[in-house]
């Protein structure tokens, strides 16, 4: 990968015929250092919010030794980049074949389960393995999270006694998992989650290895700043304190977005401006995914490798390279008037959740990959940054 010190370094020399992933490995780096470091568990890295290759050797480099996959691409993925890193298979809902080849290529112990049905096709596909760690994936509200995504996995309250105490017996370790949301704002809500799981590990009157608090923590995006990360993982260790654990019981958590999404961003090339709309090089199909679908919002910035853009901002709306009118970002995306063809947006915090959603719809959603050093719109774990962030929303929004 080439790299730079800036995204206008990068355009004067690259020109390429498709969108341009822009990679941070240091704030990668930065966010693994301090979940390693302030998070008084074992922090597991999602995968799924981005498996890029420089993303897993980054976290490898930065010490990130415990990974949780949920297919078997992202097994092969980890097993390249990160070599005697421990995986964890946390998708609830898995097939035959895949843990098969999770335990006996992967060296996977640790499998989650939501249901009676997956407690037994884990137990079957894996031989009647008696080295198994299993955690019970628990149904809670996403009460406070900017992006829920409940409904679809989880025991119920009355399901869990039950299942903890049939996994129990036929288990070297059990734990419990939950998932608060993605882009979780509230510390509190770990706190709630974790008093749900105490009542029910009380009923279910078993001992639990592992408490896993999921993903799910905040960073900054444009009208969605999230309170100091400290406060999450002290509301955490004092909920993990309270609960009805044996001595030797584990805190684990496994953020996705935190970790990566400060660390990637797109530039896009606008091929054509029409009034208010702005049609560029990738869109709901390619990285942008969330920002169309879910009207996520994104810092943006234009970059014109050569003069001064104007002052004077516009509302736009963004249109991505594919023939589907679902293919819009509405926004409004605030950029200079006088955007023309041949600019580039940059569309920061896409380290999660962007390169990784994309489909090849219409022959599009490649990218060329390079690295810049700077770091444009501040960080979470840097409160260095927090002044240069705050001036830079205000402007934006
Ligand atoms: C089981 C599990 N763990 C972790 C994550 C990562 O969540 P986040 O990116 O919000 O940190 C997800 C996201 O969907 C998930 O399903």
């Amino acid at each position: 990968m080439h790299s730079y010190d800036t995204p206008w370094d990068l355009i004067r020399q690259e020109q390429p015929d498709r969108p341009i992933a822009v990679c941070r490995p240091h704030l990668v780096r930065q966010a693994a250092e301090w979940f390693l470091t302030h998070f008084s568990g074992d922090t597991l890295y999602a995968v799924k919010a981005n498996p890029a290759p420089w993303v897993l050797k980054t976290l490898y480099s930065a010490a990130m030794r415990h990974f949780d996959v949920a297919s078997t691409r992202e097994m092969e993925a980890v097993a390249a980049y990160c070599p005697d890193a421990v995986m964890s298979f946390m998708h609830p809902v898995k097939s035959r074949p895949a843990i098969e080849r999770a335990y006996k290529e992967f060296g996977i112990r640790t499998f989650a389960y939501d249901c009676e049905a997956e407690l037994e096709k884990i137990f079957t596909a894996t031989g009647n393995a008696k080295d198994l760690t299993l955690i019970l994936r628990v149904a809670v509200s996403n009460q406070g999270a900017e992006m829920p995504i409940d409904g679809k996995f989880g025991a119920t309250a009355f399901e869990t006694p039950t299942l903890l105490r049939d996994a129990r017996s036929r288990v070297e370790r059990l734990g419990v998992s939950f998932h608060p949301g993605s882009q979780c704002m509230d510390p509190f809500a770990w706190s709630a989650h974790c008093e749900l799981l105490s009542r029910l590990i009380t009923e279910a009157d078993v001992d639990i290895d592992i408490v896993d608090v999921g993903g799910g923590f905040p960073v900054s995006y444009p009208g969605k700043e999230p309170p100091a990360l400290h406060r999450f993982t002290a509301a955490i260790r004092e909920a993990f304190d309270r609960m009805p654990l044996p001595q030797h019981a584990e805190l684990w958590c496994e953020p996705g977005r935190a970790l990566v999404a400060e660390g990637g961003s797109i530039l896009t090339e606008v091929h054509l401006v029409r009034g208010n709309s702005v049609y560029i090089n990738d869109g709901a199909f390619g990285s942008l995914y969330d920002a169309a679908h879910c009207d996520w919002p994104y810092p943006t910035r234009l970059i014109r490798s050569s003069g001064t853009p104007s002052a004077r901002l516009k509302a736009f709306k963004l249109f991505g390279p594919t023939c589907d009118s679902e293919d819009v970002i509405k926004g409004p995306i605030f950029l200079p008037e006088d955007i023309g063809e041949g600019d580039m947006i940059e569309i920061g915090m896409l380290g999660a959740y962007g390169v990784t959603m994309q489909t090849r719809f219409n022959g599009y959603g490649e990218t060329l990959d390079v690295v810049s050093r700077d770091a444009p719109w501040g960080s979470v774990f840097d409160t260095r940054n927090e002044l240069a962030s705050l001036d830079w929303f205000s402007r934006f929004q």
